[in-house]
Order: structure tokens, then C-alpha cells, then sequence
């Protein structure tokens, strides 16, 4: 439940100050309805009316209708251009594009692979199995790329319930009739979630003359088995309806893939499989307790440590068992994978994502504006041309490693401080110089290297354990 945001309809004349296109005073727009209940819905704009009235320049608004430009693709205006209302109005799937702001979405995915659905009822636009066959089909498309099984039963309480249904339905987010919202889909787990609900305001077609019931289903359904939608406009998961899919050469996208296999794995190997070609192999997920792993970049962020590793990276929480391997794409769309470094500086609540010679700064799930900046104008000479970690400590002094050397950086007047770069081998005696990431922790820093990890201590100058790097995912396991 909580990846949906409640539609409350309390748009009202007030948002018509909302200076649209350069100022201009709109009376009663109905264009100005539709785009705050589209950003409340799906990007989470935050449903404080007088953030319209107070803010003369709508920052905030600015900020999400750029947000969702950049997500579908469209060219990022900042304004309520033709083609961005064009989009607004498409039919698409009710489940949000981005995270809630204030806590950092977790992904939550089936603890077992053998999972039963049921059909609870039906639409009448279609004979019944017609409407069986397409949620099989659907439910197969999944299964070919996991090792998930899916089984029906006709009574009960199945992990995945399916329903068709108009308008409101007994979960707080009603339908709103033909057209826009064709369906939702909640995130795995018990009750509700892992449900599928189905507009039976849509004309639910088998071909693509109505709304296409596979296509919607098949999308609907990478929702109950735990992915989010993605930015990428091939993939199922985009949150746009396209009726002009091809169905007869429906496949999944690599981008789709990739994230169902980032939860669940690939589907078990059978002995008579064909030998693939070492090139179509879609890119394999990293092993957590590969004894050889290291990381790319490792940062804090709200209290849990990330790690990242080529387009993944993992997720410690003290709160939570087992670490949660994730797409980096998942969760920040517009960030390149292979990081080189990563760093918060919590009283910002922000973390800084470096990758060559650019820099992103990223609250929660929102990229800020602005962003990508170069590292240049963080006070490296030319000739840097990446950075090789970094980590700031509770002065809120940064520490950005290149190569034997770092700098420091002050995060308070925002410059690099005079006497750097220093050698780290004179600061932080007995660390392998060049690191990969480095992490301030439990009083601590961190140093990664390779598949080793240096505990220094900063009081008494010195390295007091050396660890393995993913000492922290799965060190208690061995
Ligand atoms: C199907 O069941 C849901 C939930 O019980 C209900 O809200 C909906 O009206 C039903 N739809 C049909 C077509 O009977
Ligand atoms: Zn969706
Ligand atoms: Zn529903």
C-alpha cells in the first residue's frame, strides 16, 4: 500500500496562480487539475496547497514537471508544454513513477518461488477464457526469465488476487473511469499486496482495438512480482500504454530482464538448453559473497550503506536481515552505472555520485536539478580527470582520493582547502594508496581495495583490522 499515494480530489482555484508559461494567469485551467493530480500521483508532489500560493516562482512544481519529463522521455521544458499534456493524457498504469520523497523506497520481493494466483472475477467485454488465457500468457512471460512458477486455484487466498473493477473498490484508490488510469498493482507481500485490479471502465480487448487485456496484465503483473516502472520507453515496465505494441513479437526488454532478475535470479538451467553465445548473456548480477568482490563506489545513505557494483549495487540495513541487491536504473534513472565514488553528507540529507569528470547530487530518489555538474568546479586542477573515492566525516570535511593523493573539501564554504593534495600514505598510514571506496563508519574509515578492506582509525593514526570487502553482506556467514 504504501507505494501508492491517496487521490485526494482537492484541487481547487488556488493552483490557477500557478504561473504557467511565463506568467500568464489562467482562470479555472483545467490543464492545471490534470497536472497536479498527475504529480501528486505519480511523482509525488507533496499535497501542501501552499506550496502554490507561497512560492512565487513554483520551484517545486518547476522541479517535478521537469522530473517527469525526464522520466517518459520527453524533452525537459520545466513548463505544461503541448507535448507533455498530450502525455499526461495517454492511458497508463496508476502505480507512481517515483518512490515516496521521504523514505527511501524498499523493494519488496516473494520469499519463495512457487507462487498461486486466482481470478476472483471477470469483465463482461470478454468471454472468460479469453480473460484466463491473457493473464496466463502474461504470468508466463515472467516465468521464462525466473525461476518463479505460477499455479491457479479457483478459491481462497491466492498470493496474487486479480479483479476487475470501476471506479472506487475497496483499497482507497478508485478508478476514474474510461481512459487514463487502466489498472494498478500492488508490491509483493501478504493481503493485498501482489493484487492486480483491472478498470472495467476499459474496453478489454484480446487484439489492440480496445485496451489490449496481455499487454496490461503482463505490466501489471512485473508490479506484483516486485519491480518498479522504468524510464526506459522499450521496456514492459514503462508506465505509458503503447496500443501500438506488435503483439505477435511481444517480448520482454533487456531493461525488463535485468530487474526481474535482479530479484529473482535466472530461471533454473535445463540440460538440453542451447549454448548462448557469451554475447547475448544479459549482463549476470555481481555475487554478494564472492570472496574476490569489490566495489565500485560505498556510501551511507538514511542510516544504511550502499554499495555499489557495476549497475547494482546493494543495500545494508540494520533493520533488515539480508541485504537487497538492486538496479541502480531502479532507483535513479538518469545515473550511469560502474560509479567511481559516493559520498553523503547527511545534515544536506544528500549524497554526491561521481562518474569521470561529473558529479550528481541525489536526495532520496530525486536526482537535483542543476545536475550533472564537473568535478572541476569543485576546485580539481585540469588534469584530474576522475576521482577515485571520497567520504566526508562529521566536521563536514570531504576527502576526495586520486590515485597515492586526496584533497579535502570543506562542505561548509564550499571549497577545496589549501595545503592539498596530500599524500595518503603520510595521513592514513598502513592503507592500500589507491582505494576504490572508502566509507566513515562507527567512528572508523574504511578504506576498500580490491577485495580487502582497511579499518583505520583516525585517533591513533593507524589500521586496526583488515577485512574483506564484503565482510559487511555476508562476513557473519562464513
Ligand atoms: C470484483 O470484485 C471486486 C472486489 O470484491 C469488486 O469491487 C468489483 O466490483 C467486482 N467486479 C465485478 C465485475 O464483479
Ligand atoms: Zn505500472
Ligand atoms: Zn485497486
Amino acid at each position: 500500500m504504501k507505494h501508492f499515494t491517496i487521490l485526494l480530489l482537492l484541487c481547487l482555484p488556488v493552483c490557477s496562480t500557478y504561473p504557467l508559461n511565463g506568467g500568464a494567469k489562467k482562470e479555472e485551467d483545467p490543464n492545471l487539475d490534470l497536472l497536479q493530480h498527475y504529480l501528486e500521483n505519480y511523482y509525488n508532489l507533496a499535497k501542501d496547497v501552499k506550496q502554490f500560493v507561497r512560492r512565487k516562482d513554483s520551484g517545486p512544481v518547476v522541479k517535478k514537471i521537469q522530473e517527469m519529463q525526464k522520466f517518459l522521455g520527453l524533452e525537459v521544458t520545466g513548463k505544461l508544454d503541448s507535448e507533455t499534456l498530450e502525455v499526461m493524457r495517454m492511458p497508463r498504469c496508476g502505480v507512481p513513477d517515483v518512490g515516496d520523497f521521504g523514505t527511501f523506497p524498499s523493494m519488496p520481493k516473494w520469499r519463495k518461488t512457487r507462487l498461486t494466483y486466482r481470478i476472483v472475477n471477470y469483465t463482461l467485454d470478454l468471454p472468460r477464457d479469453a480473460v484466463d488465457s491473457a493473464i496466463e500468457k502474461a504470468l508466463k512471460v515472467w516465468e521464462e526469465v525466473t525461476p518463479l512458477t505460477f499455479s491457479r486455484i479457483y478459491e481462497g487466498e491466492a498470493d496474487i488476487l486479480i479483479t476487475f473493477a470501476a471506479r472506487e473498490h475497496g483499497d482507497f484508490i478508485p478508478f476514474d473511469g474510461p481512459g487514463m488510469v487502466l489498472a494498478h498493482a500492488f508490491s509483493p507481500g501478504p493481503g493485498i499486496n501482489g493484487d492486480a485490479h483491472f478498470d472495467d471502465d476499459e474496453k478489454w480487448t484480446k487484439d489492440t482495438s480496445g485496451t489490449n487485456l496481455f499487454l496490461v496484465a503482463a505490466h501489471e503483473l512485473g508490479h506484483s512480482l516486485g519491480l518498479y516502472h522504468s524510464a526506459n520507453s522499450e521496456a514492459l515496465m514503462y508506465p505509458l500504454y503503447n496500443p501500438f505494441t506488435d503483439l505477435a513479437r511481444f517480448r520482454l526488454s533487456q531493461d525488463d530482464v535485468n530487474g526481474i532478475q535482479s530479484l529473482y535470479g535466472p530461471p533454473p538451467a535445463s540440460p538440453d538448453d542451447p549454448v548462448v553465445p557469451t554475447e547475448s548473456v544479459p549482463p549476470e548480477t555481481p555475487a554478494m559473497c564472492d570472496p574476490t568482490l569489490s566495489f565500485d563506489a560505498v556510501s551511507t545513505l538514511r542510516g544504511e550503506i550502499l554499495f555499489f557494483k557495476d549497475r547494482y549495487f546493494w543495500r545494508r540495513s540494520l533493520w533488515r536481515p539480508e541485504p537487497e541487491l538492486h538496479l541502480i536504473s531502479t532507483f535513479w534513472p538518469s545515473l550511469p552505472s560502474h560509479l567511481d565514488a559516493a559520498y553523503e553528507v547527511p545534515s544536506k540529507d544528500t549524497i554526491f555520485i561521481f562518474k569521470g569528470n561529473k558529479f550528481w547530487a541525489i536526495r532520496g530518489t530525486e536526482v537535483q536539478a542543476g545536475y550533472p555538474r564537473d568535478i572541476h568546479t569543485l576546485g580539481f586542477p585540469s588534469i584530474i580527470r576522475k576521482i577515485d573515492a571520497a567520504v566526508s566525516d562529521e566536521e563536514k570535511k570531504t576527502y576526495f582520493f586520486v590515485e597515492d593523493k586526496y584533497w579535502r573539501f570543506d562542505e561548509n564554504s564550499q571549497s577545496m582547502e589549501q595545503g592539498f593534495p596530500r599524500l595518503i600514505t603520510d595521513d592514513f598510514p598502513g592503507v592500500e594508496p589507491k582505494a576504490n571506496a572508502v566509507l566513515q563508519a562507527f567512528g572508523f574509515f574504511y578504506f576498500f581495495s580490491g577485495s580487502s578492506k582497511f579499518e583505520f582509525d583516525p585517533n591513533v593514526r593507524m589500521v586496526t583490522r583488515i577485512l574483506k570487502s564484503n565482510y559487511w553482506l555476508c562476513g557473519q556467514r562464513r
